[in-house]
């Protein structure tokens, strides 16, 4: 299928008063028409980034090079007022904290109805109500009637995020951006927001991409993945095919430090040791070496570039013989 969303090359660079912070390096995505593509790493790998330039919401000091096509139509460089007629309307975004991204002294309802307003002036005051309820009903507010008059703080957190996902819905999005939609959830009301997130997908066929550290999440909703680090994708491909046999020991890491319950019942986990770099000073050759079990001599002087790999694609020069290196070589 044709994709909805296309980027090629992203750079992202931001000036600050430490220097130069490469965030985000030569990044490549194609996301389906209504699929789910999940975006994950560490805190820091540049997620939340990457999907900032897509909707051009970077700050002044930033610079974005590359593609960002939208149904064929390239979003870098348009026009702030082009920009924002698509953003909310045929692209939406969900941020990670649906408490503080609501406004404290307006009602749920009446921010909904704005979203709705917002791209449609000629929609009326109490149409646009009248859209927020259903809109309220349609991701699982009780009683959206007399629930749309309450304001935040008497919401809790995973019915913000329902609110918050309801206006990111108010305009029928092509693609709904979803960063850590769960994170600040427990995990209860997370299982019940991943629900309606697929849901949606069935029912309004908008593609996602929903960017997590946590790769439960990206297994129960994804199709495709892209795996980032240090600002790079160091793995991509279908979910399937990447859990099977993982071909980055990152995403090999990833996947080692989901908790599993052993037969006495308590939860194992291989954590990665050591963290992500600071992005002011990458390591040399690939950005993962110096926490990699797997490392020859050329990963400290040569950077791998993403490449096939049987089904998938990765940036890793031992991809296709992970399983014959020595653990802890160099
Ligand atoms: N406005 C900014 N100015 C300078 N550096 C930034 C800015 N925003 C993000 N960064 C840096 O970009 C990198 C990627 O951040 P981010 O995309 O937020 O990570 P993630 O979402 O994966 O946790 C981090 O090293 C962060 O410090
Ligand atoms: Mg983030």
């Amino acid at each position: 299928m044709a994709p909805v969303l296309e980027v090629k090359d992203l750079n992202v660079t931001f000036r600050t008063e430490a220097g130069k912070v490469h965030a985000v390096r030569g990044v490549d995505m194609t996301v389906a028409e209504g699929s789910v593509m999940g975006v994950v790493g560490e805190s820091g790998c540049g997620k939340t980034v990457t999907m900032l330039a897509v909707l051009g919401l970077l700050p002044r000091n930033a610079t974005v090079t590359g593609s960002v096509r939208f149904r064929g139509r390239e979003l870098l460089g348009l026009p702030g007022r082009e920009l924002r007629k698509l953003r909310g309307s045929k692209l939406a975004m969900i941020f990670q904290d649906p408490v503080t991204s609501l406004n404290p002294v307006f009602t749920i309802g009446n921010q909904v109805a704005e979203a709705v307003r917002v791209h449609h002036s000629e929609v009326s005051r109490s149409a646009a109500r009248t859209r927020a309820v259903e809109l309220l009903r349609r991701v699982g507010i009780p009683e959206p009637e007399r629930r749309a008059d309450d304001y935040p703080h008497q919401f809790s957190g995973g019915m913000c995020q329902r609110a918050m996902i309801a206006m990111a819905m108010a305009n029928d999005p092509d693609v709904l951006i979803a960063d850590e939609p769960t994170t600040a959830l427990d995990v209860t009301i997370q299982a019940q927001i991943l629900d309606l997130l697929r849901d949606l997908r069935r029912d309004k066929g908008v593609a996602v991409v929903l960017i997590t550290h946590d790769l439960g999440v990206v297994a129960g909703l994804a199709e495709e993945m892209s795996v980032l680090y240090a600002g790079r994708i160091v793995e991509q491909g279908r979910v399937a095919d990447i859990y099977r046999n993982p071909r980055h020991p990152y995403t090999r890491g990833l996947l080692a430090s989901l908790p599993k319950v052993n037969e006495q019942g308590q939860a194992a986990l291989t954590p990665i040791e050591g963290a992500p770099p600071s992005m002011l000073s990458v390591p040399t050759g690939c950005a993962f070496h110096p926490r990699c079990p797997h490392k020859g001599p050329q990963c400290m002087t040569e950077d791998p570039r993403l490449r096939p790999v049987g089904p998938v694609r990765s940036a890793c020069h031992f991809a296709e013989d992970l399983d014959q290196r020595p653990v802890g070589a160099s």
